[in-house]
């Protein structure tokens, strides 16, 4: 993408035709810039239509993130949040753990309408698409240290779930640790990334992203089964709605941790456990299976497996469940 890029694609964001010509004028540029704007945004993945003699359109409209429609749909829980919005940043998790470790205040939001190196967990690389993904982090301070924090990942995976119910979206589910699934394939994943110490003060920043819409293009980029919100009956996803409704959320569900740790969330987190009372297979980091029965998640988040030799405890990041194959 070039300096240019976005003005355009915001000139474009209808969905309509729009001829080179009306857009050079709209933007005070020679129409060959026009033409190497919209290179770089073909190359970034957007879906764009050339027509000769009718000009540029998107393959579909894009519903730009706004700070004034973000904030009116959050209503009086605006006030908790900062929210800071980019068209084009590395990673949303990168910048908002630089601006934590120099002080950026409780509640931060970064959003970018586009991550050149959007980070997923265990060091996988995380692929949006512009104008079809939803990508923020949000910075949040705790009174105690990193080591109280087993958890909080399933805790936010909650949280998720819970805005999606809220908007209409039935039938998505979690899968331990913290990604969101819908018919089996991944809807979201949460990135959380912590600074402090471990007896405290420590804060989080936790990474969400939320496929809306992804292109045919950009699913077959990613080597895992993903879904998106269109598929999971949401339409025209209104990703500023989408966004206050995550926070809103995000906001109770956290509170409920911070005063009671996750043991107070973990009955509504099994409710909506995809797994629960399943066979699975665990995958280890080595690439190991093995079969077992899930028997549920504790009071610290870790999941609880029976593989025939009695209880199993499996912490976050030592093994991944997979469904049976
Ligand atoms: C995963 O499931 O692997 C976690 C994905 C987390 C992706 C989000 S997008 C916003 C934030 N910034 C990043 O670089 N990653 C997280």
């Amino acid at each position: 993408m070039n300096a240019h890029s976005f003005a355009v694609l915001r000139l474009l964001a209808d969905g309509a035709f729009h001829s080179g010509e009306a857009l050079a004028q709209r933007l005070d540029l020679s129409r060959a810039s026009i033409w190497q704007a919209l290179q770089g945004v073909e190359a970034a993945g957007v879906e764009l239509y050339s027509v000769r003699g009718r000009g540029y359109r998107l393959a579909a409209p894009i519903d730009w993130l706004d700070g004034q429609r973000i904030a009116e749909a959050q209503g009086a829980s605006a006030a908790r949040f900062h929210v800071e919005l980019h068209d084009e940043i590395d990673s949303t998790n990168t910048l908002l753990m630089q601006r934590a470790a120099v002080g950026a205040a409780h509640g931060t939001v970064i959003a970018a309408e586009r991550q050149t190196a959007g980070r997923g967990r265990l060091g996988r690389r995380w692929q949006g698409e512009l104008g079809g993904s939803l990508m923020f982090s949000l910075l949040w301070r705790f009174p105690f240290g990193v080591a109280q924090l087993s958890g909080l990942s399933l805790a936010v995976g909650l949280a998720i779930v819970q805005a999606l119910e809220q908007l209409g979206v039935q039938g998505a589910g979690l899968k331990w640790p913290n990604d969101v699934l819908y018919q089996g394939r991944k809807l979201a994943g949460v990135l959380i990334e912590v600074q402090g110490d471990a007896l405290g003060p420590s804060c989080a920043v936790i990474g969400i992203g939320i496929n809306c819409r992804l292109s045919a293009a950009t699913q077959a980029t990613i080597d895992q089964t993903v879904t998106d919100l269109a598929q999971a009956g949401m339409g025209a996803v209104p990703r500023n709605r989408l966004l206050a409704a995550v926070l809103g959320e995000l906001a109770v569900v956290l509170a409920r941790f911070e005063r009671d740790g996750f043991a107070g969330l973990l009955g509504d987190w099994q409710a909506r456990h995809l797994f629960h009372r399943r066979e699975v297979d665990l995958l280890a980091p080595s690439g190991l299976r093995r079969a077992v029965a899930v028997l549920g998640v504790d009071a610290d988040g870790a999941l609880l497996v029976d593989g025939g030799a009695g209880v199993e405890t499996v912490r976050v990041g030592e093994l991944s469940l997979r469904a049976k194959s």
